[in-house]
């Protein structure tokens, strides 16, 4: 039986985030956040798609060519964002990488931003879900 092979994406992931998020997004009881079914609340808001690329593990991260992070974030948030993911929810390309990891989060009040950004986000998602 041949091994199973991981595809450039999923190495980066596995190499660059696997580490603390865990190989297929689940982390565990640490203050890392979970990202398997539940990290892709945040796209139904531009705030919450752009926060997610400029937590410091992403826009810090050493994977510096843009179009490969852009396919990292893509399957964060399309293959272990799950069912969280909206149906709306749109790729992210390089050039929004590139625009958004110059300027990676930094505040004292990490927790509460990201709160109140979910907050946005999960108000987003209502209005998001077809009737
Ligand atoms: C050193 C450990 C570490 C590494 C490496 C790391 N992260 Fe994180 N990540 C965290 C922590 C801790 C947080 C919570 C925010 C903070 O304190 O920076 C976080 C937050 C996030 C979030 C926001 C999720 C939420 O629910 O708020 C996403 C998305 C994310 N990381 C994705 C990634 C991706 C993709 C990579 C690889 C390119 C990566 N992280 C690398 C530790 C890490």
């Amino acid at each position: 039986m041949p091994a199973p092979t991981l595809n450039r994406t999923q190495t980066a992931y596995l190499t660059h985030c696997g580490g603390c998020h865990g190989i297929e997004g689940v982390s565990g009881p640490t203050f890392v956040p979970m990202l398997r079914d539940t990290v892709g609340t945040f796209a139904c808001s531009e705030e919450g798609r752009r926060y997610l690329v400029q937590v410091p593990g992403v826009s810090m991260s050493l994977i510096r060519d843009d179009q490969e992070l852009a396919d990292v974030m893509n399957f964060v948030l399309f293959t272990l964002g799950g069912k969280s993911t909206p149906a709306t929810a749109k790729p992210y390309t390089a050039a929004e990488i590139h625009e958004w990891r110059q300027s990676p989060m930094s505040v004292t009040d990490f927790m509460e931003r990201r709160a109140h950004i979910l907050q946005n986000a999960v108000a987003a998602c209502q209005t998001h879900k077809p009737t």
